[in-house]
């Protein structure tokens, strides 16, 4: 029976992580670089050893095990298994083997990220997805994945979040590699998009069973005066080309700015969202957009983020209307060190994921960011977004009360508030 609070036997719920975040010594990627230089991330830290995941996987995904979670999203290091153009570095491959069939073995089954914000330093001296000519790095480097690894890989995410990536890296500078440009902008949304299509190809190709979706992040757009059509435009020109315009050329399989007809691929079998805020708009606002009201005093995370549970039902909403595809939310998530704002912000929004199931959008999977506290890129280690906790100075691991709680709501199927 369905007392209105069960999840949909097809609904799991899992946790999420990306390799530069929690691998350490991740020395061959932009990051890398990128953190040497100075006021690019909070306080001059850098990822370091991160949380040395590349040697604690074993323990890390004990920790996970046995919990009622039936996935796991990693990313694989592209500039560990290919250090330099078309070279396969065998050591690596053989230790993502290792880490796959350890994941596997806890039940847990991988959501394997190809691209999430990191690339090899050579493919970047190149010119990384500014040129389309790179792309064919792109290929070489799908292919060895899906070739090598194939086998203990069922599901892909290709690119983790293109926007993001190409608006924090090429256009406010904030991210790897630090550039302002809105021609190196264009460029990289236009390219990293085709990159998506590209991987779908080789995987269909190479392993017609595999199944495979873009992340996309999604913002809860609001103009900021609701009554002023000053800040209603800037709304609509905002939320337009990020979200409703990508989208929709997105499912055309065309390019997300100049439209281009993209030859190859096809969209996917799923679309992964990530959601975490929502974004004013309005005149008044420097950047004339921001994740928080400025004029209303509301508990901000260590994100300075608002949390709004809202509007991760219309945005769910928003997707099913232009995506004709099953979503997986992908990453979701907050960073505070009050682990019972933490449980609350789990049951609002998956309070509003099953209002959308309740609506008929076909909502298949959560995942929670993050599993462990980790490198939260420009803003170092400060943000804490883990359900386990980590002592930086002596990795130490220490579960915290919120990876309980959601345990126990993906065990039963059910959602229900937390209690202390
Ligand atoms: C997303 C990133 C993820 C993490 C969260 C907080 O944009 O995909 O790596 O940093 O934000």
């Amino acid at each position: 029976m369905n007392n209105g609070h069960e999840f949909p036997e097809n609904f799991f719920i899992g946790t999420a992580t990306s390799a530069h975040q929690v691998e350490g010594g991740n020395s061959l990627n932009d990051w890398w670089k990128f953190e040497q230089k100075e006021k690019k991330i909070e306080g001059g830290q850098k990822s370091g050893r991160a949380i040395d995941q590349y040697h604690k996987f074993r323990e890390d995904f004990q920790l996970l095990a046995g919990r009622g979670f039936k996935a796991h999203r990693i990313s694989i290091e592209w500039s560990r298994i290919i250090p330099k153009p078309n070279e396969v570095n065998q050591k690596e491959i053989d230790h993502y083997r290792e880490v796959l069939t350890a994941l596997k073995e806890t039940g847990q089954e991988p959501y394997v990220t190809l691209h999430h914000f990191t690339s090899p330093q050579w493919f970047m001296e190149l010119g990384g997805f500014e040129k389309r000519e790179n792309l064919s790095h792109w290929r070489f480097w799908v292919t060895t994945v899906v070739e090598n690894l194939g086998d203990l890989i069922n599901i892909y995410n290709t690119i983790n979040e293109p926007y993001i990536y190409a608006t924090l890296g090429y256009l406010k500078g904030w991210h790897s590699p630090g550039k302002t440009s809105i021609r190196s902008f264009v460029r990289i949304t236009e390219n990293i998009t085709q990159a998506h299509f590209i991987a779908v190809g080789i995987i269909r190709q190479k392993d017609p069973e595999a199944k495979v979706g873009i992340v996309k992040n999604m913002m809860d757009f609001k103009a900021l005066r609701k009554w002023s059509p000053i800040d209603q435009l800037i709304k609509i020109f905002s939320e337009f080309p990020f979200q409703g315009s990508f989208l929709r050329k997105f499912m055309k399989k065309k390019t997300p700015i100049f439209g281009r007809k993209i030859k190859e691929g096809d969209p996917g079998d799923f679309i992964g969202v990530n959601y975490y805020i929502p974004q004013y708009c309005g005149l008044g606002i420097k950047g004339l957009s921001d994740s928080f009201d400025y004029r209303k005093a509301r508990k901000l995370t260590q994100m300075n983020w608002e949390v709004h549970p809202k509007g991760l039902y219309n945005i769910l909403k928003k997707v099913s209307k232009r995506v004709n595809l099953p979503i997986i939310i992908t990453e979701n998530g907050i960073a505070t060190l009050d682990d019972d704002w933490r449980k609350e912000f789990i049951f609002q929004h998956l309070s509003e994921v099953q209002r959308a199931i309740s609506e008929g959008v076909d909502v298949q999977g959560y995942f929670h960011w993050s599993a462990f506290d980790n490198f939260e890129w420009a803003e170092g280690y400060t943000p804490r977004f883990g359900l386990v906790e980590v002592d930086m100075e002596t990795l130490e691991r220490k579960t915290r009360g919120s990876l309980d709680y959601l345990s126990q709501i993906a065990k039963s199927g059910t959602l229900f508030p937390p209690t202390d």
